[in-house]
């Protein structure tokens, strides 16, 4: 059981401000994924949590304790890398031990632990192999092993799959869900692939610049962007961003003039709105359908047949949109295609690239993880 708090945590390297003021709630047996480019303060704020960065300022809280000042083996936690660190001389049964014989656990005991992270990493086949004998995916899993025979109050990740193939990235993301079941821990996971974001996740932290920009279930990020920036983050391929006149806008919708010059009538809350502002109208490439009356025209340019579906990059006037089309869709380079949408899967954002809120919550907003597993595994054993 473990909960953690952020409060107004700054971190500051000589006069730079590279966390600006994060505030955050981890709950108990969350998996909690940290998600923005690269250099925006991810794995600083992870070293903090995991002390071995020290807060310029503000708090953190395990289970309502501040342990600012507690240090890093003292927190209860374990932290898994990027590099995995292994001992090349050791077998894996060794190297899974380590800790637990600094810590002056007896052999036996040891022994027990090993064997039972083994178990749940299906590793119990290579307890007697040096890492060299091992590949990518396998080292990685020794290396949560050592985490895990630890048995942490809260887990850390720092971009663990970022090394391994696209195949054993989506295999190990699937075993690290499942190891989250089974371990129900609290797990912290930074990276900067969106995807990973989308599929482990409970909870999403969007991160910027030091400056959290949205806290949310993937599908709430997914269908409620608070701005552009996570607009275009989560997502792939990304939202397409489109400069659109405001015709009409009240608190019940806002009428909006395409490129092309037709009008939509969008059902977001415009109260605040003047006729004649400029807004960027976002919509993902999956909500925009090939459609001979729609209210859009353009030129295909560039066509990518991905199998199951196919990617149609399409110039209108001085942009260029995404559109996902079926796999089997005949269009050729140079096509002249119409499309539309449906108004409730369309964002506006204003000057300041904020999200006018959208009139009406998506039913699967609120789902996370949790919600998809079966009713027997969410009450325990
Ligand atoms: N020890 C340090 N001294 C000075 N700057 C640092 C230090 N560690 C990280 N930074 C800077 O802080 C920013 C955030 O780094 P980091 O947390 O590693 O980003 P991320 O993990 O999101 O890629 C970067 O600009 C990086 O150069
Ligand atoms: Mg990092």
């Amino acid at each position: 059981m473990a909960t953690l708090q952020l409060n107004q945590i700054v971190k500051r390297f000589d006069d730079t401000q590279i966390i600006k003021g994060v505030d955050l709630e981890v709950n108990d047996r969350e998996f909690v994924v940290f998600v923005g480019p690269s250099g925006c303060g991810k794995s600083t704020l992870l070293r903090m949590i995991a002390g071995l960065e020290s807060a310029t300022s503000g708090d953190i809280l395990i289970d309502g304790q501040r342990i600012n000042d507690v240090g890093p083996a003292d927190r209860g936690l374990a932290m898994v890398f990027q590099s995995y660190a292994l001992y090349p001389h050791m077998t894996v049964e060794d190297n899974m031990g380590f800790s637990l014989r600094l810590a002056g656990v007896p052999k036996a005991e040891r022994r027990e632990k090993v064997r039972e992270a083994a178990r749940i990493l299906q590793l119990e086949p290579l307890l007697d192999r040096k890492p060299k004998a091992l590949s990518g995916g396998q080292r990685q899993r020794v290396a949560i092993g050592r985490a895990i025979v630890r048995n942490p109050s809260i887990f850390l990740f720092d971009e663990p799959l970022s090394n391994l193939d696209a195949a054993l990235r989506v295999q190990m993301r699937i075993e690290l869900a499942r190891l989250h079941e089974e371990l129900d821990a609290t797990m912290i996971y930074v990276t900067h692939d969106q995807i990973e974001a989308m599929t482990m996740a409970d909870k999403i932290v969007v991160l910027q610049g030091g400056v959290v920009e949205q806290v949310g279930s993937p599908m709430e990020l997914y269908h409620h962007p608070r701005n552009r920036f996570v607009a275009g983050f989560i997502g792939s391929p990304k939202m397409n961003f489109l400069e659109v006149g405001v015709d009409h806008a009240n608190s019940e919708g806002v009428r909006v003039r395409l490129p092309g010059g037709e009008s939509c009538a969008i059902p977001v809350d415009g109260s605040d709105l003047a006729t004649g502002s400029t807004l960027e109208l976002g919509i993902r490439p999956e909500h925009l359908m090939l459609d001979d009356q729609g209210p859009m025209e353009g030129e295909i340019q560039v066509i990518e047949r991905l199998g199951g579906v196919t990617s149609l990059y399409v110039r209108m006037g001085e942009s260029m949109v995404t559109v996902t089309a079926d796999g089997d869709v005949a269009h050729r380079v140079h096509d002249k295609v119409r499309f539309g949408f449906e108004p409730q899967r369309a964002h506006l954002f204003d000057s300041e690239g904020l999200a006018l809120p959208t009139l009406h919550r998506h039913p699967l907003a609120g789902l996370n993880r949790q919600d998809n597993r079966a009713p027997s595994a969410a009450n325990g054993q």
